[in-house]
């Protein structure tokens, strides 16, 4: 009866506000907002929404009616029909036009509709930790099946996860018998990631396995080892199929306006002003932030080994495209039009594991114990800041520590330069011909200007916490520093006592967990620029509670109580882990027990939690930051020395890759650079963005005809050798709604006679000749991880009637699919496609780290080092003025990284409030994305493009 009345009552609503909007006469905005209320109130008694027990029943950001109706009155109705998320569409979480007009009040419909955001968030997290976790280590087992009466979910160490006996550590952590770390493999991070987790030795370590975050058996869809998959695809995709430099050059290349002298992306030698290479501009994130992201990428993972691929080589593609439908040998002259390159071969990935996989079977069905190919992640998978300090030992080699002082990073001044910076590698150091000419680096691959500015950053950042820490010692040299030694542990270590070696370990500590801080709350929030993700990434890090906005707490409140309190299906640990952390934060999670004691390994380890799932990136988080269209073609320097106003010089990218990225640092130096980088937008993640001379890009190191690569082609290839499922069934895996046609692509939000739009359907006409079109068949099921609404399979027809003519959608290859994602939430540099993949594994990288949870103590960090972390930097907070977006916070942990190793930036950074928001921008009211300068910059040519 309640069902009834309140699908009845939905129905009504529905026919109010639709009628309100469509009388012709202007809406009434009082009643709209009465009806929303109604909603409100029906959605209360219907109650929340379970979380979802099968795949099937997942959540998929898409909520109920009377829902929509409370958070986002009629537009959240109007758009509930599409495949993308609510959320977007709800009160307040775009700019001020996403504010209703005529309401009582703005602040409550507003209040409704962030809460209502967070909460989808918060169930989409619950459901992805639940349904997303495959490793690959031969885990997967216990994790379906349980192990000794306990859950899958809530296992927290695993055999697979022992040292071996071939690691030099295998003795000391327990060797045979039970492992556990202790003594010096506890006190800080390890060269290989080894002893994070001190019940599990090997986990997160350097050349363990890529986990995945979809099912085993949707992985290799071109393997066709199954029947969904054959169905999905029906025998027309493989490694060179679509052509990967096809694609390249219909779907990613930059457009440039003739005569505008971009060269291919390569520009002017004489770095001209006069030339321009056209991109898509996003107007909230700059060229620091592209860079930060590539600096991340160095530190969690990478599929190569010292700057090389597996050896044996291959074939890219440039030799066929869909003709009518049919894959047709290109002529010379479509290879010449297309400007692709047949002749080019790159080194084949490497692979860990490819033997069939070991399977076990639950009730009827069979499962695989691992993907049919695994890779190794020859980096740490843990976000340790080991592009800067090593993770194995060669990489380690190249980090030089001052002979004077090993407690610091070796830097050297350079003629006419404030500040000194990385010495350059030399002819006896362990490092690729490529490499040459480059700063000495543990992560020295893909070198570019970006990578120099960050590596020398961090680098000065470490020095400088070790000579503030000196002071320190020198103050106050008897007093107790906090640092314990595990083998010593009643022994109280005074800051006098602090040794050189002890001190790198902690200023390493300190300046992995400052990076972890920069890239959660400023980097993020500024990917994803609007209030929902603002408050939730502070939740990730701060807490909802410390926010210290008693709407958070109370939202808290509601999530935890009313949500999940009165659920009888909350029984494994891991779906109210999440929701009860967003109170306290993740970070340092566990860390402040009463009575804590370094000996005992409960409180050391207790804060870390895997979700039943050993942690490593999965090959979907790689696929997702495959990010080359944020890369500018040309950089626009302007002279830190100078008026900031002026573009002095447009330097190609290229002149700014490996050993040209040290010349050019060196020659005008790190304000000039930061200057340069912080003024200038990025490129937007979408299609025909992607910069030209990536490519066309010369690689000496590759032994083939050409030596170039298009590196965009390559993205796809990679991903394709990696078995990564393609964009639908990717996002159904993820728990996103799949499309039905490329049509799907479209932003309904725009008026239908809008330029944007029609360039929009251009573009998905250029996706339908690429990826083409085939005569569907309804008998074929295509997935097992969704179903229609109405219950039934989801099959080859996607909706469409039998023996229709449908998109081949299903063979979109998922880079390609998130970069057509027109339809994006408000401020939101990313895709909602990479933002799934992003929630789960974001969050899973400081839940896994004992250092960013129960290890965030004075016994590992020093209580300075604590302080420093805490509050960006030495001695108190530092208060931004004004409250930017209605926040009152304190100043961001990267603007004061700057501020005290590239001091000459100081009055550039003045009004900046986030450091990748493009400097010399007005950021306007509640999270406009307008492109204004601030009257200051009011010159600046910038502002005219
Ligand atoms: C000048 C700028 C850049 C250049 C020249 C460059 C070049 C390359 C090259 C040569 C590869 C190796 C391809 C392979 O053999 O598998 C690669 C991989 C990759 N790049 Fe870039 N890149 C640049 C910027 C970026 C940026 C800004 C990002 C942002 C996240 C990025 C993310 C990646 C990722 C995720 C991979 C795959 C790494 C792996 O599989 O381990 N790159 N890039």
């Amino acid at each position: 009866m309640k069902r009834f009345v309140l699908a009845l009552s939905g129905i009504l609503l529905l026919s109010s506000v639709c009628s309100i909007g469509q009388s012709g006469s202007t809406p009434n905005p009082k009643k709209q907002e009465m009806i929303e209320l109604q909603a409100c109130a029906g959605a209360a008694l219907q109650g929340f929404r379970p979380i979802a027990e099968t795949r099937a029943q997942r959540f998929n950001g898409k909520v109920a009616l009377l829902t929509a109706l409370c958070r986002g009155g009629q537009k959240a109705v109007q758009y509930r029909f599409t495949p993308w998320v609510d959320f977007t569409n709800y009160w307040g979480t775009g700019d001020l036009s996403s504010l209703p007009k005529g309401y009582f009040s703005t602040s409550i419909p507003q209040l409704r509709g962030i809460n209502g955001a967070l909460f989808d968030l918060e169930y989409q997290r619950i459901e992805l930790i639940k349904f997303n976790l495959f490793d690959n280590n031969g885990t997967y087992q216990d994790y379906v099946q349980g192990r000794d009466g306990v859950v899958g979910a809530a296992i927290k160490t695993w055999p697979q996860m022992r040292l071996p006996p071939s690691n030099p550590y295998y003795e000391a952590v327990g060797g045979n018998g039970e492992q556990l770390c202790k003594g010096g493999l506890i006190r800080a991070r390890t060269l290989t990631g080894i002893c994070n987790d001190i019940r599990n030795p090997l986990m997160g370590s350097t050349g363990t396995p890529f986990a995945r975050n979809v099912e085993f058996e949707t992985t290799f869809p071109d393997l066709e080892q199954n029947q969904l998959t054959k169905n999905r695809h029906g025998g027309r995709i493989n490694l060179m199929t679509p052509d990967p430099q096809v694609i390249s050059r219909k779907l990613f290349t930059r457009a440039q306006t003739a005569g505008n002298g971009c060269n291919n992306g390569f520009g002017s030698p004489l770095f001209s002003t006069d030339v321009n290479c056209d991109y898509q501009k996003a107007p909230f994130f700059n060229v620091l932030a592209a860079y930060w992201i590539q600096f991340m990428t160095h530190d969690w993972f990478s599929h190569m080994e010292e700057g090389h691929n597996a050896g044996e080589m291959m074939a890219v593609g440039c030799t066929t495209q869909k003709v009518n439908g049919v894959e047709t040998q290109l002529t010379p002259e479509e290879v010449q039009k297309l400007g692709c390159r047949p002749a080019d071969q790159v080194d084949k990935t490497y692979v860990l594991q490819d033997s069939a996989p070991p399977t076990f079977t639950v009730g009827d069905r069979a499962f695989m114990m691992r993907a049919p190919k695994t890779f190794s992640n020859n980096n740490t998978a843990w976000w340790d800041a080991s592009q800067l300090y090593g993770y194995d030992d060669s990489s380690v080699k190249r980090v030089k520590r001052d002979p004077n002082d090993p407690a610091k990073m070796l830097l050297e001044p350079v003629a006419g330069k404030q500040g000194e910076y990385l010495p350059v590698l030399g002819p006896d150091d362990l490092a690729a011909p490529q490499w040459m000419g480059q700063e000495s680096a543990a992560f020295p691959d893909n070198w570019t200007i970006g990578m120099s500015f960050y590596h020398n950053l961090f680098a000065r950042e470490h020095n400088k916490f070790v000579d503030e820490f000196r002071k320190q010692a020198a103050k106050t040299p008897n007093a107790d520093s906090g640092l314990r030694n595990p083998s010593d542990p009643t022994r109280v270590i005074r800051y006098k006592e602090v040794s050189a070696e002890e001190l790198f370990a902690v200023a390493r500590l300190v300046v992995a967990a400052e990076i972890a801080k920069i890239h959660t709350i400023e980097w993020t929030p500024q990917l994803l620029y609007d209030e929902p993700l603002y408050k939730g990434m502070n939740a990730n890090w701060n807490g909802l509670l410390g926010t210290g906005d008693p709407d958070d707490s109370k939202i808290l409140a509601d999530i935890v109580v009313k949500g999940f309190g009165k659920s009888k299906n909350a029984t494994k640990e891991s779906q109210w882990y999440s929701v009860f952390a967003s109170g306290p934060g993740i970070f340092g999670l566990g860390s402040k027990v009463s009575h804590y004691s370094i000996t005992n390994p409960d409180n050391v380890n207790g804060g870390v939690n895997h979700f039943g799932s050993p942690f490593n990136f999965p090959e979907e988080f790689v696929t997702v930051y495959r990010l080359h269209p944020l890369v500018p073609d040309l950089i626009e320097v302007r002279d830190a020395g100078k008026d900031p106003n002026q573009i002095v010089e447009k330097v190609a990218v290229i002149e700014t890759f490996e050993g040209k990225a040290t010349e050019a640092m060196r020659s005008r130096g790190m304000a000039t650079w930061g200057l340069s980088m912080g003024r200038q937008r990025l490129g937007l993640l979408t299609l025909h963005n992607h910069p030209q001379f990536l490519q066309n890009i010369k690689l000496p190191r590759l032994d083939t005809p050409t030596q170039q690569l298009d590196i965009p082609a390559l993205d796809l290839i990679r991903d394709r050798e990696h078995g990564v499922p393609r964009f639908n069934e990717f996002r159904r895996q993820y728990g996103l709604r799949s499309l039905r046609s490329y049509d799907d692509f479209v932003d309904q939000h725009l008026p239908p006679d809008s330029q944007q739009r029609k360039d929009q359907e251009e573009t998905v006409k250029q996706l339908r000749e690429v990826y083409g079109t085939h005569v569907c068949d309804a008998s074929k099921v295509i997935t097992d991880a969704q179903v229609n609404d109405d219950g039934t399979p989801i099959n080859d027809c996607l909706g469409h009637p039998n023996g229709s003519v449908v998109d081949n959608i299903e063979d979109v290859d998922t880079v390609v699919g998130w970069l057509a994602e027109y339809t994006r939430p408000h401020g939101f540099a990313i895709s909602e496609t990479q933002f799934v993949v992003f929630i789960l594994n974001a969050s899973r990288r400081l839940f896994s780290d004992r250092f960013f949870t129960s290890s965030f103590r004075p016994e590992f960090y020093t209580q300075f080092g604590v302080d420093w972390v805490n509050r960006n930097g030495p001695g108190p907070i530092h208060m931004e003025a004004g409250t930017p977006n209605g926040h009152k916070q304190p100043i961001s942990p990267l603007k004061r990284v700057l501020l005290r190793n590239v001091p000459e930036l100081t009055p550039q950074l003045q009004n900046v409030v986030n450091v990748f928001d493009p400097w010399a921008r007005d950021r306007g009211q509640y999270y406009s994305l307008e492109w204004k300068p601030r009257a200051e910059a009011a010159s600046d040519p910038g502002f005219q493009q």
